[in-house]
């Protein structure tokens, strides 16, 4: 039986973009998997701090010295890492927020990058500690056009969150994107084309 972690990063609820497609995705693996058990991770509803001092000197420091205030700042961290390792397979939703991830996705790679957690230095540099054998799909959305033509210079999410979860230890990595959402003549059937080339390998 597979777990699947669907991370929804969208503050847009229902009419969330990212969160169609993450859907879209989810419900072709469950096709393929139909005995597979779906958590929903909504980094909107229960929101990851953005880093402090405090948060920074927690995740470098022993929990036996923990605060009351630390100890519960680590288990929210650890509860994250948790669910990633606990996962086969994991959706991630991510729509382009001024160049960027949103903030809900930044704040929750800051608690989910921990050494001796998510990776580790060795001799040969750093190495992910999650399982190689689990499987991402990103599911991106944009208002303009990033993987072709003139702004692919600025292709900024795909490329960071393929990194970060490499960077844990995940290689096998598909993308499907619904991009040119705010472009007249594209916006009308981007997510219609991108639901359609969802493919679960
Ligand atoms: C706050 C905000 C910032 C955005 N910034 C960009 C941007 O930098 N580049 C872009 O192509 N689209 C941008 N868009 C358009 C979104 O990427 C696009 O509408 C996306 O599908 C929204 O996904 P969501 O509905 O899941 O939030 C922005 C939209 C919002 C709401």
């Amino acid at each position: 039986m597979k777990n699947i972690l669907h991370i929804i990063s969208s503050p847009r609820g229902e009419i969330s973009a990212s969160r169609k497609l993450g859907k879209a995705v989810v419900k072709k693996i469950l096709k393929k998997y139909p005995d597979a058990v779906v958590k929903e991770r909504d980094l909107t509803k229960k929101l990851v701090p953005v880093l402090e001092e405090v948060h920074i000197n927690t995740f470098f420091s022993s929990p036996e010295n923990h605060s009351p205030e630390q100890q519960l700042i680590n288990s929210y961290s650890e509860e994250l890492i948790s669910e990633l390792k606990e996962a086969d397979i994991i959706v991630i939703d991510s729509p382009m927020y001024n160049f960027s991830v949103p903030t809900t996705l930044k704040a929750y790679f800051d608690f989910t990058s921990r050494a001796g957690y998510t990776f580790k230095y060795s001799e040969d540099g750093p190495m992910g500690l999650l399982d190689n054998d689990k499987k991402l799909y990103i599911a991106f959305t944009s208002g303009n056009i990033y993987s072709t033509g003139p702004y692919q210079i600025y292709d900024s999410n795909v490329p960071y969150i393929k990194h970060i979860f490499g960077f844990y230890g995940i290689s096998d990595i598909s993308v499907f994107r619904a991009e040119g959402l705010s472009i007249p003549g594209i916006m009308e059937t981007s997510m219609e084309k991108a639901i359609d080339a969802v493919a679960i390998d």
